[in-house]
């Protein structure tokens, strides 16, 4: 009986590990969640900056710069998207989220030449092309966006 029970607990506990790591699996962050996380919260940070009735440019520009670097590392990086996919579609797939992210970093040096213009109404509508962006992205480059 004493055997019995000892299995079916090393049993419990085995099974308790393994569904514990597959859900591990499914939240794990992947270079590109990590950068695209990074840009999130300097796009967040930015906004802050440029709230209320002293904009804090300088602030806000090292955010831009911090966005521009994000954006830069995420080139580098394949959508899990694009790795579930046949090869050829991969590539496609991916050259396609490339060029996108290239029309980011446009948007986003735009974005810092109205900064050290000090022109916040113009940036308002780059930070809405970005969001606009942001969704576009999503939509296209990750399953069940
Ligand atoms: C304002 C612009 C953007 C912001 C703030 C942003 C933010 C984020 C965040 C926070 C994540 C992580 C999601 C998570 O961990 O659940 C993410 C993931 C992702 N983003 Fe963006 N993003 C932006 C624009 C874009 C654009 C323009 C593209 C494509 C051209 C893109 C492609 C992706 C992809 C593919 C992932 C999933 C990563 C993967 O496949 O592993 N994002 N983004």
């Amino acid at each position: 009986m004493r055997i019995i029970s000892t299995v079916l607990i090393c049993s419990a506990l085995m099974l308790g590990s393994t569904l514990t790591t597959y859900a591990q699996n499914d939240d794990e962050e992947t270079p590109l969640t990590e950068s695209m996380s990074d840009f999130n919260s300097n796009l967040r940070s930015f906004r802050k900056a440029l709230k209320g009735e002293a904009p804090d440019k300088e602030a806000a520009l090292s955010k831009i710069i911090a966005m521009q670097a994000a954006i830069q590392i995420s080139k580098l990086e394949t959508p899990e998207m694009a790795k579930g996919v046949e090869p050829e579609e991969g590539r496609a797939l991916t050259i396609s989220y490339r060029k996108d992210l290239i029309e980011t970093q446009k948007e986003l040096l735009s974005l810092e030449a109205l900064i050290l213009d000090e022109d916040f109404k113009a940036a308002d509508g780059s930070i809405r092309r970005l969001l606009a962006m942001k969704k576009a992205g999503h939509d296209k480059y990750i399953e069940d966006a």
